[in-house]
């Protein structure tokens, strides 16, 4: 079990801040996510055992919260808002651009490995629309030009 064995310390704190351990299944999740790069079968049955619950519920619990990825993704990961708020701003349109720009379809990965991009629900942003957030760092009142402006950022970062 990786993550018992990489994290034992931080799994035993985390536990103690919980009545029991089926409560702290998220901050679990979010472990499995960094280790991992995203909620994979092997972490989903590690986070079950830990809080002693039935990975169907894990799973669940995964796949209801936009803040976990259940499959594969790139280096950046890019959720882009398209809720009412965001949409009245043009993130319809922002969205459309950002996927021509980066060449994937809703949910796809750049050939790189770099970008993945998806569009999400609100993300409680709403008065810096349209925005997305990256790695979960939000990125605000964004147009295509800021945009390019941080994609150069991220590919210089990421070399
Ligand atoms: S609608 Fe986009 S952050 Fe709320």
């Amino acid at each position: 079990m990786a993550l018992t064995e990489k994290y034992a310390a931080q799994i035993e704190k985390t536990f103690g801040k919980y009545p029991d351990k089926r409560s702290a299944v998220m901050p679990m999740l979010h472990l499995a996510q960094q280790e991992y790069g995203w909620v994979s079968p092997e972490g989903i049955q590690e986070v079950a055992e830990l809080c002693d619950m039935d990975p169907t519920q894990v799973k669940s619990i995964a796949g209801f919260y936009t803040m976990y990825s259940e499959r594969t993704k790139g280096k950046y990961w890019l959720q882009v808002c398209t809720d009412l708020a965001c949409a009245l701003c043009g993130a319809d349109k922002f969205y459309e651009d950002l996927k021509a720009e980066l060449n994937v379809d809703d949910g796809g990965t750049t050939e790189d490995g770099l970008f993945t991009v998806e569009h999400v629900m609100c993300l409680a942003a709403c008065d810096k629309a349209p925005m997305l957030q990256c790695n979960f760092h939000f990125v605000e009142k964004l147009d295509m030009d800021k945009m390019r402006t941080h994609l150069d950022k991220w590919r210089e970062e990421s070399k």
